[in-house]
């Protein structure tokens, strides 16, 4: 079934959100980074803007400036009116109130609004949905997001997170999921499935973030390709001398 503008929630976080959830440093932002899901984050648009290299995926590309524009629109109030009725589930310190995090959340879908026509014509918003393969080799990305989608939404089931999940980590030598709940804020058995399931090919690890909005989202999944053991190396390259 081809994908419904009206089954999405647009809604995106920026730049310094970004930061503090993938806890991606100054050494981490001169890689080049993949955003799968991003959107309608302006994190793409504020690190290009500081010179970075950022390509975001996400298979609401394929709609148009207006298009999206009157979706954000129409989710708004909807959104709004749900936080306000879940507020004690959140952390107000960073974010201090529901017309901050309004004002927030619309400076960022702004700006990626302003960039969006742009960022596509420099290949930065690639339409895409998880889990069709890339055409990208392996390897081709240093880091890959995922920001508020795989794990935590948890209907789109076991299967479909194994399938995203291992073609991100062919195009990226290491992939970021945060947070590692559903959307209660719940662990689950999907979750430790998941993890269970990399573990066997990759060294995977748990993160605490400082960033935490919704009450327990506070980890941060990192996942990479094994690094070779440099003591098993330099053995190996003894005995061969
Ligand atoms: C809650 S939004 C998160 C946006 C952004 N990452 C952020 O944190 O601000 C979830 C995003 O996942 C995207 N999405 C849904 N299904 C997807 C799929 N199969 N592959 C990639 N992205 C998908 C949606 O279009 C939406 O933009």
């Amino acid at each position: 079934m081809a994908f419904q503008l009206n089954s999405v929630v647009p809604w995106g976080r920026n730049l310094a959100e970004y930061r503090l959830m993938f806890e991606l440093g100054d050494e981490d932002m001169k890689k080049k980074i993949a955003g799968f899901g991003d959107g309608p984050a302006s994190f793409n648009c504020e690190a290009t803007e500081k010179g970075y290299q950022v390509t975001s995926f996400d298979p609401i590309y394929r709609f148009s400036t207006d298009e999206l524009c009157r979706r954000i629109d129409e989710v708004r109030d909807v959104v709004m009116q749900q936080m306000s009725e879940n507020m004690e589930n959140y952390v107000w310190t960073n974010i201090k109130n529901l017309d901050d995090l309004e004002n927030t959340r619309m400076s960022a879908m702004r700006l990626f609004l302003e960039d969006y026509e742009k960022g596509k014509a420099e290949q930065r918003y690639i339409c895409h949905e998880l889990p069709d393969r890339l055409p990208y080799e392996n390897g081709h990305f240093d880091i890959g997001l995922s920001s508020h989608f795989l794990l935590m939404y948890t209907m789109l089931g076991y299967d479909f997170h194994i399938s995203a999940m291992t073609e991100m980590l062919r195009v990226c030598k290491e992939i970021r999921i945060f947070p590692i709940v559903d959307l209660d804020a719940n662990k689950t058995e999907l979750i430790s499935g998941v993890i269970k399931h990399f573990k066997k090919f990759y060294d995977v690890e748990i993160r605490q973030t400082k960033y935490e909005f919704q009450k327990g989202d506070n980890k941060l999944l990192i996942i990479h390709h094994a690094q070779p053991d440099d003591s098993k190396l330099r053995l190996d390259q003894g005995l061969q001398q």
